[in-house]
C-alpha cells in the first residue's frame, strides 16, 4: 500500500451552477447552489485514499462551523488526521466556485490555511520519513511549501509539487521536487517564461522533471531527456473542478510503477473525476479506474 503524506489546503466549496459566468457588475440567476468539501490539499488526500493509499493530511481548519465538517469528511475517507490542526479565532478556508458549461471560476479565501506553518510540517517529520511520497500545492503559505520541499529532500522522501494556483517560485525550490505538475499556464508563470513559448521547450529547460497536465488532451512528461505524450481520455464533462487534484493524487499513488504507467492512470483518474459534480464527486476508486482503463484502447 502506497503511503502518501499531503501537506495542503482544506476548503469548504460554495458552488453555484449557472448557465454562464457573470461579467463584471452583472447579476445572474443561478440554477443551483451546493456546499461541497474541497481544497487542493484535501482533495488530493481524498483522491489518493480512494485509490487505496494510506494517507496522512497535514493541514488546518478553523474553529467555525465548517471546521468539524471538513475534519469529519476527511475522517470518513480513512485519512489519518493526527496533523490536522484547529486554529482558534479563525475561519476555515472557503472557495466560492461558479460552474458553467463544465468550466469553473474560483475565488479562494485561505483563512486557516494561511496559518499552516513550517513548524506544523516539522511535527510531521516522522510520517514524512516513512512515506513513499509527499504531495504539496500552493494554497498554503510559501514558507510552508518550502519547508515541505526541504524536509522531504533531507529525509529522502520524494515530493510532488503541484504549483497551483499559479505562482513563480525560486529555482532552488524546484530542484528539490521529484516532479513538478503544472498546467501550461502554471508552467509559464512558475518559470517566469513568455506565455507564448512552446511549453515543450519550457519543460526541456525546467530545473526539475515536469509532468504537464493538458486537460482533455492528456499530459506531456519528461523522463530523462526525452519528452513523452499521454493522450487524454474522452468523457462527458459535468464539472472540471478537482481534475488536477485527482491527477496529482493518482500520480503519487502509482509513482512506484514506471512513469508512463503512472501518468496514464493519472490521466484516466483525472478524466473520471470530471464526470460528476464537485471536486470529489467523480474521484474514482481502484475498481472504477481499472474498469475504465480496461475499456480503453
Ligand atoms: O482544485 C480544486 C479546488 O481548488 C477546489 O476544491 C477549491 O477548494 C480550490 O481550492
Amino acid at each position: 500500500m502506497t503511503r502518501v503524506v499531503v501537506v495542503g489546503s482544506i476548503n469548504m466549496d460554495l458552488v453555484t451552477l449557472a448557465a454562464r459566468f457573470a461579467g463584471p457588475g452583472e447579476t445572474l440567476l443561478g440554477e443551483r447552489f451546493v456546499t461541497l468539501q474541497g481544497g487542493k490539499g484535501a482533495n488530493q488526500a481524498v483522491a489518493a485514499a480512494r485509490l487505496g493509499a494510506q494517507v496522512m493530511m497535514v493541514g488546518a481548519v478553523g474553529d467555525d462551523a465548517f471546521g468539524p465538517q471538513l475534519h469529519d469528511g476527511l475522517a470518513r475517507e480513512g485519512i489519518v488526521l493526527d496533523h490536522l490542526h484547529r486554529i482558534d479565532d479563525c475561519g476555515s478556508g472557503t472557495a466560492s466556485i461558479t460552474v458553467a458549461g463544465g468550466e469553473n471560476q474560483i475565488v479562494i479565501v485561505p483563512a486557516a490555511n494561511a496559518r499552516l506553518t513550517p513548524a506544523h510540517v516539522e511535527k510531521a517529520a516522522d510520517a514524512i520519513r516513512q512515506a513513499d511520497v509527499v504531495l504539496v500545492q500552493l494554497e498554503s503559505p510559501l514558507e510552508t511549501v518550502e519547508a515541505t520541499l526541504r524536509l522531504g529532500h533531507r529525509l529522502g522522501t520524494p515530493v510532488i509539487l503541484n504549483p497551483a494556483p499559479a505562482q513563480s517560485l525560486p529555482v532552488e525550490w524546484l530542484k528539490l521536487a521529484r516532479f513538478v505538475t503544472p498546467n501550461q499556464h502554471e508552467l509559464s508563470i512558475l518559470l517566469g517564461a513568455d506565455a507564448h513559448e512552446d511549453p515543450r521547450q519550457m519543460m526541456q529547460h525546467a530545473p526539475c522533471p515536469v509532468v504537464m497536465t493538458r486537460g482533455a488532451e492528456g499530459a506531456w512528461f519528461r523522463d530523462g531527456d526525452e519528452l513523452h505524450e499521454q493522450a487524454g481520455f474522452r468523457v462527458d464533462v459535468i464539472d472540471s473542478t478537482g481534475a488536477g487534484d485527482t491527477f496529482n493524487a493518482a500520480l503519487a499513488v502509482f509513482l512506484q510503477q514506471d512513469l508512463a504507467t503512472a501518468v496514464r492512470k493519472a490521466c484516466a483518474a483525472g478524466a473520471l473525476s470530471v464526470t460528476r459534480l464537485g471536486a470529489r464527486g467523480g474521484m474514482p476508486g481502484m475498481a472504477e479506474l481499472d474498469a475504465f482503463l480496461e475499456h480503453q484502447a
